[in-house]
C-alpha cells in the first residue's frame, strides 16, 4: 500500500489538473491499551497514537464549493462528493456516501468562519472499520485541515470535542471522548492515561525497545456495534442513576454490591465491567510506570474476560485471537481493543517473540488476520506542502 501522503498527493493531482496541494495534514489512528467503555462513563482510558494515518491534501477556491475524493480502500460509493459551504439557512446534513458525513459534521460545527470553499483528497492507513478510529482520524484530520484554512483559537480540548459532536449528530453514534482526544493529542514515544471526567492527561513513556505492542486485526466486524454501543451506554447511565451517581466512576464496588438486589442482572453486570475496569486502568497505568510489564499484562487480560463475560461486546474471534497469544511465552497479555464485536486485539509482549506470536497466530486462528507492530505516535499536524 502507498503511504497516505503519496497517494493523496497523487489523487490531488490527478483530480484537479495536475495542481499541487497548498496544504496537507494528518491525525492517527489509536490502539487502546486498556480502559475500555469507561470513557462515556468518565473513567480512566489508557490509548497510545499510531502511525497509522489519516491524510487530507488540499486547497481553497474562490467559489463556495467543497469538492472532496477519498483513496480510502473500503469506502463507501461514490468517492467523489460536491457541496456547499454551509449557512445558517443552508446548514450541512448527514447522507451519503457515509465517509463524506465525518467530513461534513466537522465542517458544520467549526467554530471558526465563514470557511472557504475547497478541492481536498484524503487517503488513510487506518483500516476502516477495524476498531482503530479510522472515522476519528477522519474527523480530527478535517478538523486540522479547516484549522489551515480559517484559523480557530487554537484549543486542542475544544477540537477534540468539536470531533465527537461530529461522530454524535453526524455519524449517529454516542461515543465517548477517547478516540478524538487520542488523535489530537497523542505523543510520541507514550501513551496517555486520560482522565475522561477531567481530561487531565499523564503521558507515560513506552520506549523500552525489548518491549512490543502487536496490534492483529481479526478482519472481522460483526453488525452488532451500531445497535449494541448505544445501549450499553444507556445501561451505564441508568445504572449510575440509579445509585445515586453522577456517573459510574463516582461508584465504588461496595456501592454497587449494597444496590445488587434492586438492580438487573445485565445492569449489575454492566457496571461491575466499568467500576472494575477504571481500577484495571489505574493500575496498570502505575504497573508501565515501574517497568512491571507482567502486571500490566495480566490485567489486560482480566479486562478481555471482563469485556467478554460482564460486558459482553467480545466475539468468538477475538477471543480465540486472545487465547492464542497468551499460550506464547513472552507474551504479556492481550485483550480486544475499542469498541469491540470485531476488529484488533492489542498485545504487549517482548520484542524477541513478536515474530513467533505472528506466525502463531496466522497458524492457529480460523480466520485471516492482518498484523501491525507499532509505536506510540504524534497526534494531528500539519505536512510540509
Ligand atoms: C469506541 C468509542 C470510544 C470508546 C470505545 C470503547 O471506540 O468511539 O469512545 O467508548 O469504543 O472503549
Amino acid at each position: 500500500m502507498p503511504a497516505p501522503e503519496d497517494d493523496a498527493r497523487r489523487a490531488f493531482a490527478e483530480t484537479f489538473g495536475g495542481k499541487e496541494p497548498q496544504v496537507a495534514v494528518f491525525a492517527p489512528g489509536r490502539v487502546n491499551l486498556i480502559g475500555e467503555h469507561t470513557d462515556y462513563n468518565g473513567g480512566f482510558v489508557l490509548p497510545m497514537a499510531l502511525p497509522l494515518i489519516t491524510v487530507i491534501v488540499g486547497s481553497p477556491r474562490e467559489d463556495k464549493k467543497i469538492c472532496l475524493v477519498t483513496t480510502a480502500e473500503g469506502a463507501d460509493e461514490p468517492r467523489t462528493v460536491e457541496f456547499e459551504t454551509p449557512s445558517m439557512n443552508t446548514p450541512l446534513t448527514p447522507g451519503v456516501p457515509k465517509w463524506a458525513n465525518y467530513v461534513k459534521g466537522v465542517i458544520q460545527h467549526y467554530k471558526a468562519g465563514p470557511i472557504p470553499g475547497f478541492n481536498a483528497v484524503i487517503a488513510t492507513s487506518v483500516p476502516l472499520g477495524g476498531g482503530l478510529s479510522s472515522s476519528a482520524s477522519l474527523e480530527v484530520a478535517t478538523y486540522t485541515f479547516l484549522q489551515q484554512l480559517c484559523q480557530d483559537d487554537g484549543n486542542l480540548v475544544q477540537k477534540a470535542l468539536t470531533c465527537q459532536k461530529a461522530e454524535h449528530t453526524f455519524a449517529g453514534v454516542p461515543c465517548g471522548i477517547m478516540d478524538q482526544f487520542i488523535s489530537v493529542m497523542g505523543k510520541e514515544g507514550s501513551a496517555l492515561l486520560i482522565d475522561c471526567r477531567s481530561l487531565e492527561v499523564k503521558p507515560l513513556p513506552l520506549t523500552d525497545p525489548k518491549l512490543s505492542v502487536l496490534i492483529t486485526n481479526s478482519n472481522v466486524r460483526h453488525e452488532l456495534t451500531g445497535s449494541e454501543y448505544p445501549t450499553r451506554r444507556r445501561q451505564c447511565e441508568d445504572t449510575a442513576k440509579a445509585l445515586g451517581k453522577e456517573s459510574l466512576r463516582d461508584a465504588s464496588m461496595e456501592d454497587l454490591e449494597a444496590k445488587k438486589d434492586s438492580l438487573s442482572e445485565v445492569c449489575y453486570r454492566r457496571a461491575h465491567h466499568v467500576i472494575t475496569e477504571i481500577q484495571r486502568t489505574e493500575k496498570a497505568a502505575e504497573a508501565l510506570e515501574k517497568g512491571d510489564y507482567r502486571l500490566f499484562g495480566k490485567l489486560m487480560v482480566e479486562s478481555h474476560n471482563s469485556l467478554r463475560d460482564d460486558y459482553e461486546v467480545s466475539c468468538p474471534e477475538l477471543d480465540e485471537l486472545v487465547s492464542i497469544a497468551v499460550e506464547i511465552p513472552g507474551v504479556y497479555g492481550s485483550r480486544m481493543t475499542g469498541g469491540g464485536f470485531g476488529g484488533c486485539t492489542v498485545t504487549l509482549l517482548e520484542t524477541s517473540v513478536a515474530e513467533r506470536t505472528k506466525q502463531q497466530i496466522k497458524e492457529k486462528f480460523q480466520g485471516s488476520p492482518s498484523f501491525y507492530i507499532t509505536k506510540p505516535s504524534a497526534g494531528s499536524g500539519v505536512l510540509p506542502p
